[in-house]
């Protein structure tokens, strides 16, 4: 089996401060640091490291072959990314001192993928791989759709939240990962509550208190507990989370399992400064006592 992720690839440029900026406020940091990231390449890159093999939909500017590079490092097969004229996508980062961030968004290239490579990557999957999506690039509706055709168990990460872009693809989804706050927003904007969505997973992550799965086919609603640990950056913490999910799911994991699985590791990734390039390896999420 394995995992296509159509997701965006940023640089992502993190900047330490003192507390997140006012409007109008000038506010000098006391460091910057540049990592990979995108909360499409912080899934791939969650999902690998989780023992998935992932394949990622995606384009960078012609100065992103670093970003590609890295992808392959980490153990991502990189053959459908493409370079566009676009530059690549980049993030500026406020992160203060109890881990709470500020996100500004450059999308590049990450709206700019073209859709013969879409139709291309999608052909080589077979029926029962995952499909993940977040709305951080263009092509999902299609995406979603062609997905659904070809028998891919489709995903939605719905970050950053749109509930517009949920609603497009809302009906060929398998599986929806949102946190507590969108999934209010969600259900004023469709008025269905999330076992109600006819989605056969749905995940609410509930913050501090951990995350929640609605079982579409059963009714059934069970919780995973949050993980004790002092955040010290919360940047790519959900990305990580839903990669170690569907990674786990990948491989043939009990929803449970999946669930406990990935909150160990977005426990461990709070721990850490950087998105992309710091995100725990299994061996390390496997051995993380709490
Ligand atoms: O979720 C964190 C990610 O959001 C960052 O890596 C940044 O690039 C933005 O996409």
């Amino acid at each position: 089996m394995a995992i296509w992720n159509l997701g965006s690839i940023n640089a992502d440029m993190v900047y330490a401060v003192p507390h997140l900026p006012q409007a109008g406020e000038t506010l000098a940091a006391g460091d910057m640091q540049t990592f990979l990231g995108g909360k499409g390449a912080n899934m791939s890159v969650a999902a690998a490291r989780g023992g998935a093999h992932v394949c990622h939909i995606g384009a960078v500017g012609p100065e992103g072959k670093w970003a590609v590079d890295r992808l392959m490092e980490y153990g991502v097969d990189t053959r459908h990314i493409s370079m566009t004229e676009t530059p690549t996508g980049h993030a500026i980062i406020a992160v203060e001192p109890g881990g709470e961030n500020q996100i500004i968004l450059f999308p590049g290239a990450n709206q700019a993928i073209p859709s013969d490579q879409l139709g291309q990557a999608l052909s080589a999957a077979n029926a029962g791989d995952i499909l993940i999506l977040q709305n951080e690039t263009c092509l999902q509706a299609e995406a979603a759709r062609m997905g659904r055709e070809m028998g891919l168990r489709v995903c939605y990460a719905a970050a950053p939240f749109d509930a517009d872009a949920v609603k497009q693809v809302l009906d060929t989804l398998d599986f929806l990962i949102l946190n507590e706050v969108e999934a209010e927003q969600l259900r004023l904007a469709t008025g269905k509550t999330p076992d109600a969505l006819g989605v056969h997973d749905v995940v609410v992550t509930i913050g501090a208190k951990g995350a929640r799965h609605f079982d579409g086919e059963s009714g059934e609603v069970s919780e995973v507990a949050a993980l004790p640990v002092t955040p010290v950056d919360t940047t790519g913490a959900g990305d990580t989370f839903t990669g170690y999910v569907l990674a786990g799911l990948d491989r043939g994991m009990p929803m449970k399992q999946a669930l406990t699985l990935a909150n160990k590791a977005a426990a461990l990734m709070v721990t850490r400064h950087g998105t992309a390039d710091v995100i725990p390896d299994l061996k390390e999420v496997q051995d993380a006592r709490f």
